[in-house]
């Protein structure tokens, strides 16, 4: 249970017993913390209900809990709002249990689910697009949040390695390599080992590709027959294909490996090229397909639908499968493989309409319960011209020199600051690296998910304010807090004591963690982990400027303060860990 969750079943219990429902107890932090540190408003519904006056039902109220020994003050204010103060020997019992918890007072899920999570999608040989870069980031988060809570998470990059791009890619190479074995016709191999291209020629290769197609349509139509051989099997293509992705989802490992982003599997669009065909004919004989001008559909409007519905295209009437048929080819697969209770999707919200196609057939075909597929889309990032960010060349992003600039703009702002010297080269760039991810990830997460934002290097790179790197400075500061209380010998942390506001107003943090994480969770939220870690950074601080630790001569105190700061540092830690984003030991 939650703080909230606790204290709402005991005011829940005190309006039970003036006959009035227990939901009626629903207690939030107060409105206003000068007055008092929670608040329930339920006195004034129950008075509505009951056409009494709510003033009158919130004093009955008062007075039952008044005689509980947690609270230190029960008040009625306004028009009846019931104010709460909870004894400062009940924070610190609590503190105490909340040091002795593995998860820091992290809320648990009373039902698990196994989810797969999709958030990679990033497409072979194409560079990563805004779009990508910010399904990592909440993605890499939300997997983190619901594991720690208690579910069971598959995280799939599913990898866009099937469609049109991979036979621009062929046909581009057939031009510049035309006597390459693999376009030997009928040929069946064998074929070597080493890829006929490196890295750079992909790079090279696919946007002149791309770019021959779109100005020239004979072209475009090579290129597509190329697609339509390589998903029929053709041997020599398939064996070019297998180098493209092993080239570039090496190239995407390391990327984001660098952005602390993992897969537990690395399954991509070809891999359910085999079931389509039986999928296909299930759907058939379950009625579900029609004939639309050569073309195969599956219709999922309804008659109460208030905008357009296109039915999702299974083959083009060339026969090609399209984006709708894979990942409806996809579900299918995680059901046989993984066989989850849920299916998570964070992708961007241009793709709001094909995820409804897609979930509405996997419905009507009996695949998936609809409910159960979620599309957590987000808004995009921006450049200061208000459309989605590109770099400075007005070309896509690639994550490698996003990475690079940050990396760069960290190390200037650490030398300015004076931060991070005299450590040596490779910790001084790794201290730089973190920073420079942190500050993009925060930046990222802290805005609610749905929310557009403008990629603002400047700020997001402050070490003042809501921002990575403050919050990185921040645990690092705490850690070293402790570093000198121990240096000087100042004793173990002990049973917390709290008696000062500072103390008060952290521990209240603290206990307000269990909350954050399950509303973090419910709501898909990051962004409230964020507000959480910056509120606890902030308590911290004005702590530690009002409350000697280590030169703290009462014993008892000092004890305390010690596990105050303790609890602090490993919560900050775990919040950030919970986002996704790596302190450096420090800075
Ligand atoms: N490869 C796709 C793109 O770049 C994203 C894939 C997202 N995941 C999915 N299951 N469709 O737009």
């Amino acid at each position: 249970m939650t703080l909230l969750e606790e204290l709402s079943t005991i005011v829940g219990n005190a309006f039970a017993g003036e006959g009035l429902d227990l939901s009626l107890g629903a207690v939030k932090p107060a409105d206003r913390p000068d007055l008092a540190q929670f608040q329930c408003n339920g006195a004034l519904a129950a008075a509505k209900a009951a056409k009494q006056n709510p003033r009158v039902i919130a004093e009955k109220i008062a007075e039952r809990l008044r005689d509980q020994p947690l609270f230190d003050n029960v008040t009625v204010a306004g028009p009846g709002f019931i104010n709460l103060t909870l004894a400062d020997g009940d924070l610190s019992a609590r503190i105490d249990d909340l040091a002795k918890d593995a998860s820091f007072g992290g809320w648990r899920k009373p039902v698990k689910e196994k989810i797969v999570m999709d958030y990679g999608g990033p497409n072979v040989a194409k560079p990563l697009h805004v779009g990508h870069l910010r399904a990592a980031i909440i993605g890499e988060s939300l997997k983190r949040i619901f594991r720690f809570t208690g579910d069971e998470i598959v995280g799939d990059v599913h990898l866009g390695d099937w469609g049109l791009p991979m036979g621009q890619l062929i046909t581009g190479l057939r031009y510049e390599q035309p006597d390459l074995v693999y376009f030997d016709e009928g040929s069946s191999g064998p074929y070597p080992a080493e890829p006929p291209v490196a890295l750079a020629d992909l790079e090279r290769l696919y946007p002149q590709a791309s770019a021959a197609c779109k100005a020239d349509p004979s072209r475009a139509e090579e290129a597509r027959k190329a697609t339509s051989e390589l998903q029929k099997g053709r041997p020599g293509y398939r064996a070019l294909w297998r180098h493209f992705v092993a080239l570039s989802r090496a190239s995407i490992e390391r990327e984001y490996a660098d952005l602390g982003v993992t897969f537990d599997l690395w399954k991509g669009e070809a891999d359910v090229d085999p079931l389509i065909e039986e999928m296909a004919a299930e759907l058939q004989s379950k009625g579900l397909i029609e004939d639309s001008d050569g073309a195969r559909i599956i219709r999922v409007a309804r008659d109460d639908d208030k905008k357009e519905m296109p039915p999702l295209m299974l083959f083009k009437s060339d026969g090609a499968v399209t984006y709708g048929t894979t990942d409806l080819a996809t579900i299918l697969d995680r059901v046989q493989s993984e066989n989850p209770d849920r299916i998570i999707y964070v992708v961007d919200q241009r793709q709001r309409l094909h995820f409804e196609q897609v979930f509405r057939a996997a419905d009507l075909a009996g695949y998936f319960d609809a409910e159960k597929l979620e599309h957590l889309w987000f808004g995009t990032m921006n450049g200061n011209d208000g459309k989605p960010f590109k770099t400075r060349d007005g070309g896509a992003l690639k994550l490698r020199d996003l990475i690079d600039t940050v990396t760069a703009r960290a190390k200037m702002r650490l030398a300015e600051s004076g931060l991070a010297e005299g450590y040596g080269e490779n910790e001084t760039l790794d201290v730089a690296r973190k920073v420079g991810v942190a500050a993009l990830k925060f930046a990222d997460l802290s805005n609610p998910r749905v929310s557009d934002y403008i990629f603002d290097l400047d700020r997001f790179m402050a070490f003042e304010g809501k921002t990575g790197p403050y919050l990185l400075y921040a645990s690092v500061r705490v850690r070293s807090v402790l570093a000198k209380a121990e240096a000087k010998e100042a004793g173990a942390a002990g049973a917390a004591a709290i008696g000062a506001p500072e103390e008060r107003a952290l521990a209240l943090i603290l206990l307000a963690f269990g909350e954050a994480v399950r509303e973090a969770h419910q709501k898909r939220a990051p962004h409230i982990l964020c507000d959480h870690a910056f509120q606890l950074a902030q308590g911290f601080s004005k702590f530690y400027a009002a409350c000697r630790i280590a030169d703290e001569k009462d014993a008892k105190k000092r004890a305390s303060r010690i596990a105050l700061a303790s609890l602090t540092g490993r919560q900050l830690d775990l919040a950030l860990n919970l986002l996704g984003i790596e302190a450096p030991a420090r800075m």
